[in-house]
C-alpha cells in the first residue's frame, strides 16, 4: 500500500472512531423528555444570566438566581404530574444521582454567592457546570 493511501485509511479510521456514541442510551417516555428539554434549556439561560450577574459584581443576585433555577429549591418540580411526564423516576439511578449532584452543588454556589466574597465565587463558577458536563458526556435520550 503506498503511504498516502494508508495515512488516509488511519485518518479516516480515526474520524470513524471519534464519531462512535459511547454514552449511555436512557430512553424516557415523551412527555417526561418533553418535560426534561424544557427544564434544560431553562437551565442554561439561567447559566448564562448567573454569569453575567458575577460578571457585574451582582453576587446576592447570581446565588438567588442559582439557588431557584438551579439548586436544590429547583428539584421535584414534575412531582404533581403524571408518572410519564416526571423525568427524574425514568432516569438509571446513577444518571438521576448526577443530577441531584448538580442541584446540590448549584445550592452549595448559591451561599457561597449569598457571602458576596468575589474571590469565592468566581472560584465556584466551575461547579456550576461539572454536573452538566458529567451528564451529557454519559448519557443520551435517543
Ligand atoms: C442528569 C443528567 C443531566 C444533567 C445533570 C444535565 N443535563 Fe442537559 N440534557 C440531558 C439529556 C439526557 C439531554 C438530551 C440529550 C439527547 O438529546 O439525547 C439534555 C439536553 C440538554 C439541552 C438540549 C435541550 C433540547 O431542547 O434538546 C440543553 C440546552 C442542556 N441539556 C443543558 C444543560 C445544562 C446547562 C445543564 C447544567 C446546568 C444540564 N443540561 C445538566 C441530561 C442532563
Amino acid at each position: 500500500m503506498k503511504p498516502p493511501l494508508f495515512c488516509a485509511l488511519l485518518l479516516l479510521t480515526g474520524t470513524l472512531q471519534a464519531a462512535e456514541d459511547t454514552r449511555q442510551l436512557a430512553p424516557m417516555p415523551g412527555p417526561a423528555e418533553t418535560n426534561l428539554r424544557a427544564e434544560m434549556r431553562a437551565g442554561l439561560l439561567a447559566l448564562n444570566e448567573i454569569l453575567g450577574l458575577v460578571a457585574a459584581g451582582k453576587l446576592k443576585e447570581a446565588g438567588e438566581l442559582a439557588e431557584k433555577e438551579l439548586g436544590v429549591s429547583a428539584m421535584g418540580r414534575h412531582r404533581g404530574q403524571p408518572f410519564d411526564a416526571r423525568p427524574g423516576p425514568h432516569m438509571p439511578p446513577a444518571m438521576h444521582r448526577i443530577g441531584i449532584d448538580g442541584h446540590q452543588a448549584a445550592s452549595d454556589f448559591a451561599r457561597i454567592a449569598a457571602s458576596a466574597d468575589r474571590e469565592k465565587t468566581i472560584a465556584a463558577l466551575p461547579s456550576l457546570t461539572t454536573s452538566c458536563v458529567v451528564c451529557h458526556n454519559s448519557y443520551r435520550l435517543r
